[in-house]
């Protein structure tokens, strides 16, 4: 089922277009994984480890580890007991990926990142697979087309893990997080612009929608005209000095949460166009599950759990009608026979993984009847506001 791939091969262009740029697309597969996949053995040991093919899951200061969060619910709902071949639309450590080819040893992944630091870092993982597990270099907005380039046209299930793994907030470098200091940059893949690009060049309304929509930020005509005074001043370089600007802009809040979270959590979305990525993504995906195969989606915070909601919700069965003689609502756009969800972690799970606390699980089985694909419906949940050209110039 698997093709065989060299050690990397580089992308074919795909002409589509994302503010990240257009990534290169690597892959990694079982020749990679004969030829020792560049790394030592104690690293390969220590990834296989860690993603649960053996024990010991720890990571250190300089490699922080990503804890699956919902592992055992997301195996639930995609069926990986029964095996089969599967999509991890988000391999971030490789947990989900490992945790599925474990849960059978028949089953096959493919698995995406656009990371890719963690792509390198699952080199281990796919060695450690033998064959099982093929990992590529690419955004999941194109799902479709990588999964039918690597045989996957047609799969048991399909996983999307939302948002940001440890090693990108943990990693001060990667300028996701205001707890330490570091460039403001925000990038999942390395092309396209930083969040300091978008600070320093967007202009005053276009910043306050940024926060107003992707951030939910009450106060985001303020902050945006902080940003806006600041960096008239000097440019807003480090993801402190931006955190400053907000607090400073902003009334202390109440609860003990930093000011500046919302306006981090906007620009990361704006930089990523995290939620364009996943309407595509989820339309991508399910083309690509078979009759009673399963989507599932964990979320982390309401912009991306509305998204996956009435995406899902709005494409489902509705249950028979009562009396046989109301007419059927069945149409060839109900693609799901039944939807789940919000499942959300235990007691247990938030004891030993915080982050695991805005965590949310949704998924679908698909049917047979045709998927439509348009999801103009859901446009309003995903954009910015349209300005006129003259209000988006900086002032
Ligand atoms: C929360 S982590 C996934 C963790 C993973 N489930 C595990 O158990 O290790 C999310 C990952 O998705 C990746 N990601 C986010 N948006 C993406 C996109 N549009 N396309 C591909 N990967 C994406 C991030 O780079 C990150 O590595």
């Amino acid at each position: 089922m698997l093709a065989h791939h060299s050690a990397l091969v580089p992308a074919r262009p795909t002409g589509h277009s994302a503010p990240g740029g257009l990534a290169s697309r690597r892959v990694l597969g079982d020749e990679w994984a004969r030829s020792g996949g560049g790394r030592g053995r104690s690293d390969l040991g220590r990834m296989c480890r860690m993603a649960g093919l053996g024990s010991d899951l720890s990571g250190d200061e300089d490699h922080p580890f990503h804890v699956p969060v919902l592992l055992a619910e997301v195996l639930d709902a995609l069926g990986a007991g029964g095996g089969g071949n599967y999509i991890d639309a988000t391999f971030g450590a490789g947990g989900y990926s490992a945790a599925i080819l474990r849960a059978n040893p028949a089953s096959r992944v493919l698995a995406l990142d656009r990371d890719r630091e963690a792509v390198r870092a699952g080199a281990a993982l796919v060695a450690g697979a033998r064959g099982r597990l093929t990992l590529v270099e690419s955004r999941f907005g194109e799902i479709a087309e990588v999964a039918r380039a690597h045989g996957f046209a047609a799969v048991d299930g399909a996983v999307f893990d939302i948002g940001v793994s440890s090693m990108q907030i943990d990693r001060p470098e990667r300028g996701f997080s205001f707890r330490q200091d570091g460039p403001l940059d925000m990038r999942m893949s390395p092309e396209g612009p930083s969040a300091a690009d978008l600070v320093a060049s967007e202009s005053p309304d276009r910043l306050a929608d940024i926060l107003r929509v992707y951030g939910e930020e009450r106060h985001a005509g303020r902050i945006a005209r902080a940003i806006v005074a600041a960096r008239d001043k000097a440019p807003i370089r480090t993801t402190l000095a931006l955190q400053r600007i907000v607090a400073a802009a902003v009334p202390p809040s109440r609860d003990g949460i930093d000011p500046a979270t919302r306006t981090f959590q906007a620009l990361r979305i704006a930089v990523n166009d995290e939620l364009g990525e996943l309407l595509a993504g989820l339309v991508g995906a399910a083309s690509l599950v078979a009759p009673g195969g399963r989507l599932a989606v964990v979320t982390f915070h309401s912009l991306e759990d509305r998204i996956v909601k009435r995406f899902l919700q709005g494409r489902t069965a509705p249950e028979p009608a009562l009396s046989r003689h109301l007419p059927s609502e069945a149409s060839p756009s109900r693609a799901f026979t039944r939807v789940a969800g919000p499942i959300v972690a235990g007691a247990a799970e938030l004891a030993r993984n915080p982050r695991a606390r805005s965590a949310k699980l949704r998924f679908g089985i698909r049917g047979s009847a045709a998927l439509a694909e348009d999801v103009s419906a859901l446009a309003d949940l995903v954009s910015l506001p349209r300005r006129g050209p003259e209000r988006r110039r900086r002032k």
